[in-house]
């Protein structure tokens, strides 16, 4: 009988302690914790990620600065608005929300986030600390799936993980953190041989591809532990994950489902980023 990791009930219990981390911190330095937001341009999927972000930061009492820019916008534009916010007190967590129009050089823009406010923890240095396993902010979403694994217990150490997939945003920092927690890490993407393999070897599988049902059961070892970074929509049109929930499931130990998994993890991962961030401030 497999369990299921339930990522809304792991976030919203955080998310109380968040809340108190932010009235805290109000008490003690006279100001509030400040997130800006930046979307560039109308793209369906960024505009309701924006909008969920913000809706939390009022929920643990974080205050949001939005920027709402057209799609056409200039990179010198862009690039001062940044400028702005990096020397703002006020802002201690910038996020600009990915993917930038064609035109802008995205890696040009982010690079004007100072460290201290890359609260999603793209940059090299932050990066780069991770591989160090030194103190830095943590991409959110691989954050938010150790999160899960330590609230249900789950110990990392010596266990083989495979991270099935190796973007920037998560399979990379993913396999870092678990590497740091000492699991044995082996990262697959769409070039590996024989996945399957590569699966069936695995105590834990992170599913990081961003394909619909990628990962079935026959791929899948008993006792798997099995977490799902994928939000897709099926051939329904319905929301649903890399994993074929219903064919997987009853083979792992702990399963994460979608929606109500990994999702609702990665936006209280932002928060608490940004709760960091403003905490080492000397602003
Ligand atoms: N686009 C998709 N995921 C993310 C994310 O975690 N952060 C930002 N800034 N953009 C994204």
């Amino acid at each position: 009988m497999y369990k299921l990791i339930d990522g809304k009930a792991i976030a919203a219990e955080m998310r109380e302690e968040i809340k108190n981390a932010v009235a805290e911190f109000k008490t003690n330095r006279g100001k509030d914790i400040g997130l800006a937001v930046v979307l560039v341009g109308e793209n369906p999927a960024s505009q309701v990620y924006v909008r969920n972000k913000i809706k939390a930061c009022e929920q643990v009492g974080i205050k949001s600065y939005s920027y709402y820019l057209p799609a056409d916008v200039r990179q010198e534009q862009l690039e001062s608005l940044i400028r702005g916010l990096a020397s703002d007190g006020t802002v201690h967590g910038i996020l600009v929300q990915l993917p930038l129009p064609a035109h802008i050089d995205a890696s040009r823009v982010l690079r004007l986030i100072p460290v201290s406010k890359d609260v999603d923890g793209f940059s090299a240095e932050n990066i780069g600390k991770l591989c160090l396993n030194q103190p830095c902010l943590v991409a959110c979403t691989p954050n938010g799936v150790m999160k899960m694994l330590e609230k249900e217990n789950i110990c990392v150490r010596g266990k083989r993980a495979v991270v099935v997939g190796r973007s920037d945003i998560v399979g990379k920092p993913m396999a870092m953190l678990l590497i740091n927690a000492d699991a044995t890490v082996t990262v697959c993407h769409s070039k590996t041989r024989d996945l399957k393999a590569q699966c069936l070897g695995a105590d834990i599988i992170v599913a990081a591809v961003g394909k619909p049902k990628f990962i079935t059961a026959d791929m899948v070892g008993d006792g798997a532990i099995v977490i799902d970074v994928g939000i897709n929509r099926d051939e329904n049109g319905k929301l649903c994950g890399d994993v074929d929930f219903e064919n997987v499931k009853d083979k792992c130990s702990y399963i994460s489902p979608v929606p109500g998994g990994v999702g609702p993890m990665t936006i209280t991962m932002l928060l608490f980023n940004t709760v960091t961030a403003a905490k080492r401030s000397s602003d």
